[in-house]
């Protein structure tokens, strides 16, 4: 049967916050003031692997009404993204996907993804996306090589397909005005936060600003029988500003995201 939008973004939440209590945590908080939380977007990650990859994943997002409205390089990782919309609906979640440029990888990072990705025979769906492992599974020292290549690898050869974030809009927030205050807030109820660059990332001149979490840990266990905790996903906030036309700013900024990436970094 065909996932309609709403069904999509629900069996996307309820996978995410398996692997991601302090989501659900933090709305619960968030709830408890009598707030009403608005998804500002949802993030995901693939590997630039035909039936895998951007393309693929455009028609996938077409089936529920979304369209590519702008795209991002992010060179010093080796990714590429594109952000979606709903054209007409600004209520839906905008979806942010980035891929993996493979090419772009050192010899021995692209025979571990070669391994991983084997087993792949059909094309991605769109309700593998909602939580799915595809992938033939890395040993423990595969996996470590991969991580200090690329900690995105890392994560995308142990998570594989979910949301690997959801974002709280705090412009839609009444008991918080600012990122400031909701930063504030979990510092207090001792959230882990992404420090890269500062807490916030961006400035009001970048018509975005964002903090986020680090991301959870779960269990993995590597082919070798080897097992340890690998980062799971994490929860995001953005607070977008107008632009020079009065309108609320949709875009996303390379610089901000950069950082972002960087909540599901190994912690030492
Ligand atoms: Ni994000």
């Amino acid at each position: 049967m065909l996932m309609d939008r709403d069904a999509f973004f629900t069996s996307l939440w309820n996978q995410y916050i398996r692997v991601t209590p302090q989501a659900n945590d933090i709305q619960t908080l968030l709830s408890t003031r009598g707030e009403c939380l608005v998804n500002d977007h949802v993030a995901f990650r693939t590997f630039d692997l035909k039936g895998y990859d951007l393309a693929t994943v455009s028609n996938i997002l077409a089936s529920i009404g979304y369209k590519a409205f702008d795209s991002y390089t992010f060179p010093n990782k080796m990714l590429r993204a594109n952000a979606y919309s709903v054209p007409g609906d600004p209520r839906a979640p905008k979806i942010f996907f980035s891929e993996l440029i493979r090419s772009e990888l050192d010899d021995e990072s692209r025979s571990i993804i070669n391994e991983i990705i084997a087993p792949l025979e059909r094309k991605l769906t769109l309700a593998d996306l909602t939580g799915s492992y595809p992938f033939a599974k890395p040993t423990a020292s595969q996996y470590e090589k991969l991580a200090d290549i690329s900690e995105y690898a890392g994560w995308l050869s142990t998570m594989g397909y979910q949301a690997n974030h959801f974002t709280v809009s705090v412009n839609s927030l009444r008991t918080l005005g600012s990122i400031e205050e909701v930063i504030e807030l979990l510092i207090e109820q001792n959230y882990r936060l992404n420090k890269v660059g500062g807490y916030i990332k961006g400035t009001p001149k970048d018509l975005l600003v964002q903090a986020s979490t680090i991301a959870d840990g779960i269990h993995f266990e590597f082919s070798d029988g080897l097992a340890s905790d690998v980062p799971s996903c994490f929860y995001e906030f953005a607070y977008r500003f107008n632009d020079s036309d009065g309108q609320l700013f949709q875009g996303f900024i390379p610089n901000n995201a950069n950082a972002i990436f960087e909540s599901t970094d190994r912690q030492s």
